[in-house]
């Protein structure tokens, strides 16, 4: 604000100061003419003191007025700062004053803006909430009161039944506590645990523990060659887990009969490493993409699909990664397959196994 010059306005005080001048000497004027003799000096130097006299007063005293109204403003309005206002020329205050009602009025547009989108968003999150949750507690209930109901003998159906309402809590409590994680990541309340683990290591357990699901939907798992060094990297290896996880989950979901799940570690900068999981499933539409990794955004075809899923997987994914300062990517074409990858620290190590 400093770097904008104001001038000093005289023009009210110099105009009223001329009519008063003038005023002021044709009476004198007309006084000596009448009771005196007119005398010309006098009658100048008379002009020229009044007008400074003048001058001066009506001035200061509109300076001074102006200033107190606008401080009046000021002290009234609390959104303006009143040490802003210091005692300057005139126009310089009303200047300030119309800055500062300007960039205040600029500042609330902006925030209203951001409340607008926010409560958009919140009304949008409650909605997705409700109907997730909707699905599955309609399933338990339906179970439930059907072996209320007691016409059911059959002991095995009974325990169908039981299980099938069991699934429904299992995936009540999986919604509820992803969405616990997010918000408490958001919230930035859960803390991570750092170690030193080798990436490799848990990329094979995850492999072990996916295989029963990727060969019911003939995916293979794979490195990208055939024999990794142990790569030591530094991070919260459970969450990490629950990063590849879902990824690798997520490409044996969406994933082609007879497709493949890829996996590559390479150097993304000398201390950071880049995991990427390809797959050649059915990739995702651009105009998905830059919402994809939003709380409960599922893209049509996988709805259709039916494969299950609340949309809740690459939010925590995006959360964790981000918690670590980390960096995630994203890849994809529609028909052809998806890439997902992600940086992460890696320990000095002087033994390079890439
Ligand atoms: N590898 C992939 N190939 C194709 N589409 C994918 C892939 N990964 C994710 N998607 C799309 O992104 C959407 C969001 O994925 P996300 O993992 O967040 O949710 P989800 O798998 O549907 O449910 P959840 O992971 O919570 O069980 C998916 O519904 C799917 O449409
Ligand atoms: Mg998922």
């Amino acid at each position: 604000m400093s770097t904008v010059k104001y001038k000093k306005s005289y023009t009210f005080a110099i105009k009223s100061t001329i009519v008063v001048t003038s005023f002021s000497v044709l009476l004198l004027l007309l006084l000596q003419y009448y009771f005196f003799e007119i005398n010309f000096l006098f009658t100048v130097t008379f002009a020229l003191l009044f007008f400074a006299f003048n001058f001066f007063i009506l001035q200061y005293r509109v300076e001074r007025f102006i200033y107190r109204r606008i401080q009046k403003i000021y002290k009234n309005v609390s959104i303006l700062d009143e040490t802003v206002l210091r005692n300057q020329p005139i126009t310089t205050n009303m200047k300030t004053l119309m800055y500062e009602v300007n960039k205040f009025a600029s500042e609330k547009k902006i925030e209203i803006e951001s409340l607008k989108v926010r409560e958009e968003y919140r009304r949008e999150f409650i909605g997705n909430v409700s109907h997730e949750l909707k699905t599955p507690l309609f399933t338990v209930q339906g179970y439930i009161s059907t072996l209320l109901e007691g016409n059911i003998k059959d002991k095995s159906i009974r325990k169908k039944y039981l299980q099938r309402a069991e699934s429904g809590v299992e995936r009540l409590i999986d919604i509820v506590s992803g969405l616990d994680m997010i918000t408490k990541l958001e919230a930035h309340e859960l803390q991570l645990e750092f170690s030193t683990f080798d990436i490799v290591a848990v990329f094979q357990n995850i492999f072990d523990m996916l295989e029963l699901k990727a060969d019911e939907h003939d995916i293979s798992l794979m490195f990208d060659k055939d024999h990794y060094r142990p790569i030591y990297v530094i991070g919260d290896k459970e969450k990490i887990s629950r990063v590849i996880i879902n990824l690798i989950e997520n490409s044996i979901k969406y994933g082609k009969k007879n497709g493949t799940t890829e996996v590559r570690l390479e150097h993304f900068t000398k201390n950071k490493l880049l995991v990427r999981i390809t797959d050649d499933g059915i990739g995702i539409d651009k105009k998905h993409l830059p919402r994809l990794f939003e709380r409960f955004y599922r893209t049509d075809s996988s709805r259709t699909r039916d494969v299950g899923g609340s949309g809740l997987g690459l939010s925590i994914v995006k959360h964790i990664i981000e918690a670590h300062n980390e960096h995630i990517y994203l890849e994809s074409s529609l028909g052809v397959g998806s890439e997902f990858s992600f940086t992460l620290q890696i320990e000095k190590n002087p033994a390079d196994n890439l």
